[in-house]
């Protein structure tokens, strides 16, 4: 068997990643094995340390692992350390990286067709997801970002970190409109969205919602309201190429796989 990889996190059954890394290591030659461990709440360090102790090269993590596994680095990059999360860890070094920011902008860019280079975005969201994609969006040169969330003091908070970004709730959101919306909150796990007023969604705007494999709430009222909505498939794609690259030096190609997946 070759060097061996995984994702932890917790759930972890119902991931697509084992199946991505299979076909990004038979694609590109690579021997590598990729699995998944689920580990407790309460005992992540130690199931990462069971892991490396033998063998296993690195891993992906998830929730609601992020942020703990940002402090078991010891060296980081520098938007891991921006996000304080880290979905890539590579065990040689003591690397930590976070790849979700750069898989969300090359979705939208390469997949999508929707470069964000001057555009108005809003973001969903003030937790973990939105934190960790924020970087990226601004490093894509969005025109003008806003971060909305149902706790607004959390968004002012995020967006106080970073000039030119503003924060608050949904409530003043009403009257204004953005070329692009992405869904960073977890609503839509609970069959929910987040409380948007009329017109914010509109027929030229993109809808994206970083949740894959479930048509949320949001993204139906963003059909209904004439927008594009896109679900977050290909964002685990491309952040998995990313991984992928941090830890074999290799780059995987994406479309023919995010297709595949897509007919699947
Ligand atoms: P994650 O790492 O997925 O971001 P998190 O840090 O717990 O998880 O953050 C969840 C985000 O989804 C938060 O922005 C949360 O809003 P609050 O900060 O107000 O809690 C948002 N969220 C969760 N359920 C929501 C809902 N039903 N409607 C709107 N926002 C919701």
């Amino acid at each position: 068997m070759g060097d061996r990889y995984a994702l932890i996190g917790n759930p972890v059954a119902h991931s697509k990643s084992p199946a991505i890394h299979a076909a990004f290591a038979r694609d590109t030659g690579q021997d590598i094995h990729y699995g998944l461990i689920e580990a407790p709440l309460d005992a992540f360090a130690a199931a990462v340390e069971r892991f490396r102790a033998a063998g296993g090269k690195g891993l992906n993590v998830t929730l609601p692992f992020k942020h703990e596994a940002f402090r078991l680095c010891a060296r980081l990059s520098d938007r891991a350390r921006a996000a304080q999360a880290v979905n890539t860890l590579r065990f040689a070094d003591s690397y930590g990286d976070n790849t979700d920011g750069v898989g969300l902008v090359r979705d939208l860019a390469d997949n999508l067709g929707v470069p964000l280079q001057g555009r108005s975005v809003l973001l969903l969201g003030a937790g973990g997801a939105a934190q960790g994609v924020l970087g990226a969006l601004l490093e894509a040169g969005v025109a003008r970002l806003a971060i909305a969330n149902r706790t607004p003091a959390k968004a002012q908070a995020l967006a106080a970190r970073h000039p030119g970004v503003s924060g608050g709730g949904y409530t003043e959101l009403a009257g204004q409109a953005f070329d692009v919306v992405v869904n960073a909150t977890s609503a839509g796990l609970a069959n929910d969205s987040p409380p948007l007023p009329p017109g914010v969604l509109h027929r030229k705007a993109v809808a994206y919602d970083m949740v894959y494999g479930r048509d949320t709430p949001f993204l139906a009222q963003a059909r209904e309201a004439g927008a594009r909505a896109c679900d977050g498939l290909g964002m685990l794609v491309e952040q998995a190429a990313e991984s992928f690259f941090v830890w074999r030096g290799v780059r995987p190609a994406t479309r023919a796989l995010l297709e595949r997946l897509r007919g699947a």
